[in-house]
Formats: C-alpha cells, sequence, structure tokens
C-alpha cells in the first residue's frame, strides 16, 4: 500500500467529487448541512480552475482531496476529506504535507471544522494548527508558515526556486527584486527546473524576454529582464509569443512595473546577507522573502 498525492485541475472534478461525496457521507448529519454535501460536477470544477487542489490515491484508487483556495491571508483549505474506508492510513496527513509545500509563500494554511465535530478540530490541532477564531457553526484554524529563507549558497538559492516552481500553476506572475548579482536569474533557474521546462535559462541581456517551452504539458515559463525596460507600457507591448494566461510569467527588476500584467502575484525579494565577520568560507549568503499577493 503505498499513498500517492498529486496535485489536478478541473480535469480530475469527477474523482475529487466522488471522494468528498464519501468522505462527507460518512459524518454525522449536520444543520445546517456541510456545503460540501451540495457540490456537484460543475460547482467542483469552478472551485478547482483557480488553483487547482491534491488527490490522494492508495494503490491508485482516489481515497483523499482537498481544494486550495488562496486568499489575502493564506491559502484555505477546502473540502478535505478522506474516504471512511481509507482512514488510517496517513492519507490525511499526506494531503496536509502536500497542501503546506503546495503553498509556500503564503504566510498561513487556513482551514474551517464545523464545531459540531470537536474530533475534526483536534485532528487539525494535532497537525498544528490552531484556533483563530469562531463563526457559529465554523471554527477557523490556522497553520503559520514562514516566508524568510536563507540560502548561503546558489544551489540553495536554485533549490528554493525549484520548491516554488513546483507550486506554480498558468497565470501566476513572480516578481523579483534585488540588486544585480543578487541572484535573481538563479532562483530562475531553480523555478525552470520546477515547472519541468526546458532549460536553459540565462540573463535575457539582449533580449527583453524568453521562453522556455514545458516539457510535460505543463505552463510554459516566459522570463522578463526588465533592466532596461523603460515602463509598464513596453512590458504590454513586448510581443510575448506565449499568452501570459497559459504561462508562468517571472519579472526581474519587476517591482513598481509589472504589478499591472496580473491581480495576484508572488514578490520576491533577495538581499545579500551582511555578516559581523567576513565569511570564512567564501560563502555569499542571502536572504529570499517571499510574499503572495491575492487579490479578490
Ligand atoms: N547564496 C547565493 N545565492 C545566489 N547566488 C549566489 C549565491 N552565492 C553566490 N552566488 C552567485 O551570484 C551570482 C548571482 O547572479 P544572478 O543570478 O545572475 O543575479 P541577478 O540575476 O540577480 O543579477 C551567480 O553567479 C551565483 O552563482
Ligand atoms: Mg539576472
Amino acid at each position: 500500500m503505498s499513498v500517492d498525492v498529486r496535485r489536478v485541475g478541473p480535469e480530475a472534478a469527477a474523482e475529487v467529487l466522488a471522494v468528498v461525496r464519501d468522505a462527507f457521507g460518512a459524518r454525522p448529519p449536520l444543520d445546517p448541512p456541510a456545503d460540501a454535501m451540495a457540490e456537484d460536477l460543475a460547482s467542483v470544477g469552478r472551485m478547482l480552475r483557480r488553483r487547482g487542489g491534491l488527490l490522494a490515491t492508495v494503490d491508485g484508487e482516489p481515497v483523499g482531496c482537498v481544494v486550495l483556495d488562496p486568499g489575502p491571508d493564506g491559502m484555505v483549505l477546502r473540502r478535505f476529506g478522506v474516504a471512511p474506508a481509507a482512514q488510517g492510513k496517513g492519507v490525511a496527513t499526506a494531503l496536509v504535507d502536500a497542501a503546506v509545500d503546495a503553498s509556500l509563500g503564503h504566510s498561513a494554511v487556513r482551514v474551517l471544522a464545523r464545531e459540531e465535530l470537536p474530533d475534526t478540530v483536534a485532528f487539525w490541532e494535532a497537525l498544528g494548527f490552531v484556533e483563530t477564531g469562531r463563526r457559529s457553526p465554523y471554527v477557523e484554524l490556522a497553520r503559520w508558515l514562514g516566508t524568510s529563507f536563507d540560502a548561503p549558497e546558489a544551489e540553495t538559492m536554485r533549490g528554493l526556486g525549484e520548491r516554488l516552481g513546483r507550486t506554480l500553476v498558468a497565470g501566476d506572475l513572480v516578481v523579483l527584486t534585488g540588486e544585480l548579482g543578487a541572484g535573481k536569474t538563479t532562483f530562475t533557474q531553480g523555478l525552470g527546473d520546477g515547472l519541468q521546462v526546458r532549460g536553459g535559462v540565462t540573463s535575457p541581456t539582449f533580449v527583453i524576454s524568453r521562453v522556455h517551452p514545458s516539457l510535460v504539458g505543463g505552463p510554459d515559463l516566459v522570463h522578463v529582464d526588465a533592466y532596461r525596460l523603460g515602463g509598464l507600457d513596453e512590458l504590454d507591448d513586448l510581443d510575448l509569443d506565449t499568452p501570459l494566461e497559459s504561462s508562468v510569467t517571472v519579472v526581474e527588476w519587476g517591482a513598481g512595473l509589472a504589478e499591472g500584467l496580473a491581480d495576484s502575484r508572488l514578490e520576491v525579494l533577495i538581499e545579500r546577507t551582511v555578516g559581523e565577520t567576513a565569511s570564512a568560507d567564501d560563502l555569499d549568503p542571502r536572504r529570499v522573502s517571499l510574499r503572495w499577493v491575492v487579490g479578490q
């Protein structure tokens, strides 16, 4: 038996709906009934269109799911459920771990639990969630996530970019800020690895942007270097081969320029860490601060 968790989009609406019905149908009846019980194929598809979700399978059978719903205060987990027959196999924990991974750059993962179900509230608390409020019949819980990371070496910077790349979906905008040589391009190289696009991410010195096609049928990476760009108008005029909605766009030097391209964006600030003593082992460390700005 092995638990597998994968990222899914609206194409998996039927599987997610089946798990939701199985998981929520097994709970004691609630008044008012759980919103999840009113879900149909179209409504689940709509929820998944935004940022997708996670589907857990055991030996290929779908047994658990969660829908990811980013908001201004963090990533909200919705429709979290595990089929009754698959409980006690670590499916729920695997789903929460994967949801935390997918929320990199958000300050918190949030969830609503029904106050009539104290076992459910206790489940979230055991996984590091704390109660942040009550709005009957809901208990609001959050688990705080760090958004600052140390990158002692270029390889760590690349690795962080790679982790982030695995969380991104079509339409995402990433805005990189940091002085010349800070590591913006190095970070973008990792991002390209995580997204699984054709490699060779370099500073687009003689062109302003470059498209790296996906190798796995996912979104392409559009890498823009706005260093010599005059303003947003020029950015708008860029003759990008790939529409922004179907790709992931990364803009170096984009702060104050690129925000207009999308309602939501991931802001990445890279700073040189000033050590108290000169580093003995030639390390040139950086600090990376992430911030998801999510429009309504
Ligand atoms: N901790 C570190 N993080 C990122 N890059 C580092 C680090 N230490 C050394 N470097 C080096 O610094 C340079 C950063 O260059 P680059 O990524 O092109 O910066 P930018 O695109 O911000 O101008 C690379 O040569 C990289 O190998
Ligand atoms: Mg660069």
